[in-house]
C-alpha cells in the first residue's frame, strides 16, 4: 500500500510552516497586549463534555466527532472544538476563582468533515474566551482583538465582519418556535435535510448551504423582532461601541453559528477569496455554557479562527531562505571550509550548503533559490588564502579575503 497521510489531514512544512510562525507570533504578541492567558489542554476529552453543549443536533455532533471507547470502557473524542475543554480547563483548575478570565490556546482540532480547499479533518485553531462577564466591552473588545489580528496577518484582503443577535434564552426559545411554524408551511420547498431539523433544530436551517434553503431562509422570521428589551439594548450597544472604534461590520440576520450553545452577540468574519469555505473566523455569547458544564453560572464569549485559512491568504514572506550559498569543489578544503562557517555563523550572516563536493551541483541549487551570492572553495582560493564570491544578480566575481566578506555582503550598492 502506497505511504500516504489520513484523508483530511495534511504535512506542515515550507513555506505554509513559516506563516504559522508568523500567525503564532502575531496571535501570542496581540494577547499579551491585552492580558490573555495561554492554555493548553488535551486533544481527547470525556466525549460527553462535547455532545449535549455543541448541540445533538449540530452537525459537528451528529457527524463528524471523532470518538471511540477506550479499553476501560471509557467514550472519548478527539476535540471538534477549543471553547468547551478551556472551559472545562478553567473549572478543573479553579481558574474562575479570579473572575473575568481572560484566556487563549491554539492547537489542532478533530472533525470528520468532507476535506476540500480550506476544510480539513485535522485543523488548527487560534481561541480566545473571556469567561465571568455580561459586559458588552468584553464582546467589543474580542471584536476589536480579531480585527487587530487579521488586520495585521492580510493587510490586504477584503474581510467583512458580519454580526447577529441570538438574543437570551427567552428571546431564542419564542424564535425557534416561530421560525418551525415559517419552515414547516414551506416544507415542500426545502431541501431533505432541513425538513429533518424543521422541529429538533429549526435554527440549523438558517446556515445550510443548500440553495432552495438559502431562497426559504431570505423570507423567514428574523431574530431581531424576537429580541428581549435587555437583548436589543446590549446589540444596540455593540454595534454603537463597534462604530466609536471605526470597526466596519454588516448586519445578518440569517448569521446563526454551527453550534448550539450561543446567545446574544454571534460574529464572524468572512472572505470571498477562498470559495464555498469563507468564514475565516467565528464566535459569540454562550452565557449558560459554563454552568451546564457544571460550573458557575457565569456568562462567557469568545472566538476561534481557522490556521490553514488564514494562511491560504497570507501572502509568502520574502524567503527566509539563506542569502549565500557556499560551493566546496573537493573535500580536501574541509578545514578551510569549516574557518569560513565560523565565520559566517559569527557575523549571521546565513548560508546553505548542500553536502556536496561538486561545483555544478551547487550552482544549479543556488540558481534555483533565492540566494544573491555563492562562494566558491576551490584550489586557488585554498593556495592562495582567498574565497571567491560571486553574484548571482549580476555574474560580478570578486577574490576576497575572509575578514572583507561581512563589509562586502553589506554594500548596499551591490
Ligand atoms: P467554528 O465556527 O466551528 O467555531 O470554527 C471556527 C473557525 O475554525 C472557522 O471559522 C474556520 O476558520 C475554522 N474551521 C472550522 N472547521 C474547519 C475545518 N474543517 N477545516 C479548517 N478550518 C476549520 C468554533 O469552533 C467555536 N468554538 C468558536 C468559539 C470560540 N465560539 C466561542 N468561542
Amino acid at each position: 500500500m502506497k505511504l500516504r497521510p489520513v484523508r483530511g489531514t495534511h504535512d506542515i512544512f515550507g513555506e505554509e510552516i513559516n506563516k504559522f510562525n508568523q500567525i503564532s507570533k502575531v496571535v501570542s504578541k496581540n494577547a499579551k497586549l491585552k492580558d490573555f492567558r495561554e492554555i493548553q489542554t488535551p486533544i481527547f476529552e470525556f466525549s460527553n463534555l462535547f455532545s449535549k453543549p455543541l448541540g445533538e443536533h449540530s452537525d459537528v455532533v451528529l457527524k463528524e466527532m471523532y470518538s471511540f471507547e477506550d479499553r476501560n470502557n471509557e467514550f472519548l473524542t478527539l476535540r471538534p472544538e477549543y471553547t468547551t475543554p478551556m472551559i472545562r480547563a478553567a473549572i478543573t483548575n479553579n481558574l474562575l476563582n479570579d473572575i473575568p478570565l481572560k484566556i487563549f490556546g491554539i492547537g489542532p482540532m478533530f472533525r470528520r468533515e468532507r476535506p476540500q480547499k480550506g476544510r480539513y479533518r485535522q485543523f488548527n485553531q487560534i481561541n480566545f474566551e473571556i469567561l465571568g462577564t455580561k459586559d458588552v466591552l468584553a464582546d467589543v473588545e474580542l471584536i476589536s482583538l480579531s480585527n487587530i489580528i487579521l488586520n495585521e496577518l492580510l493587510p490586504r484582503n477584503k474581510i467583512i465582519l458580519n454580526i447577529n443577535s441570538l438574543g437570551d434564552k427567552h428571546s431564542l426559545s419564542n424564535f425557534k418556535k416561530n421560525l418551525a411554524k415559517y419552515f414547516n408551511t414551506h416544507k415542500k420547498k426545502l431541501s431533505n435535510e432541513s425538513i429533518k431539523k424543521i422541529d429538533s433544530n429549526p435554527l440549523r436551517i438558517l446556515d445550510s448551504k443548500f440553495e432552495e434553503d438559502i431562497e426559504i431562509s431570505k423570507s423567514s422570521p428574523k431574530i431581531y423582532e424576537f429580541l428581549t428589551k435587555e437583548a436589543k439594548m446590549h446589540y444596540e450597544n455593540l454595534k454603537k461601541s463597534l462604530k466609536v472604534l471605526d470597526i466596519n461590520f454588516v448586519e445578518d440576520f440569517n448569521l446563526v453559528r454551527g453550534l448550539d450553545y450561543y446567545c446574544n452577540t454571534v460574529f464572524e468574519f468572512k472572505t470571498n477569496s477562498l470559495g464555498s469555505q469563507d468564514t475565516l473566523l467565528g464566535g459569540g455569547r454562550y452565557d449558560g455554557l459554563i454552568k451546564v458544564l457544571g460550573g458557575p453560572d457565569i456568562p462567557g464569549i469568545g472566538w476561534a479562527a481557522g490556521i490553514e485559512r488564514i494562511a491560504l491568504l497570507m501572502e509568502s514572506e520574502k524567503k527566509i531562505n539563506s542569502n549565500v550559498h557556499i560551493a566546496v569543489t573537493n573535500e580536501k578544503f574541509i578545514d578551510y571550509f569549516l574557518h569560513l562557517q565560523k565565520y559566517l555563523s559569527e557575523n549571521k550572516i546565513s548560508y546553505y550548503w548542500n553536502y556536496k563536493y561538486n561545483l555544478k551541483k551547487s550552482f544549479t541549487k543556488a540558481n534555483s533559490s533565492s540566494a544573491s551570492h555563492v562562494i566558491i572553495i576551490g584550489e586557488n582560493e585554498f593556495n592562495g588564502n582567498f574565497y571567491t564570491i560571486k553574484s548571482l544578480l549580476t555574474g560580478e566575481q570578486k577574490e576576497l579575503k575572509l575578514d572583507q566578506i561581512y563589509n562586502f555582503l553589506n554594500d548596499k550598492s551591490r
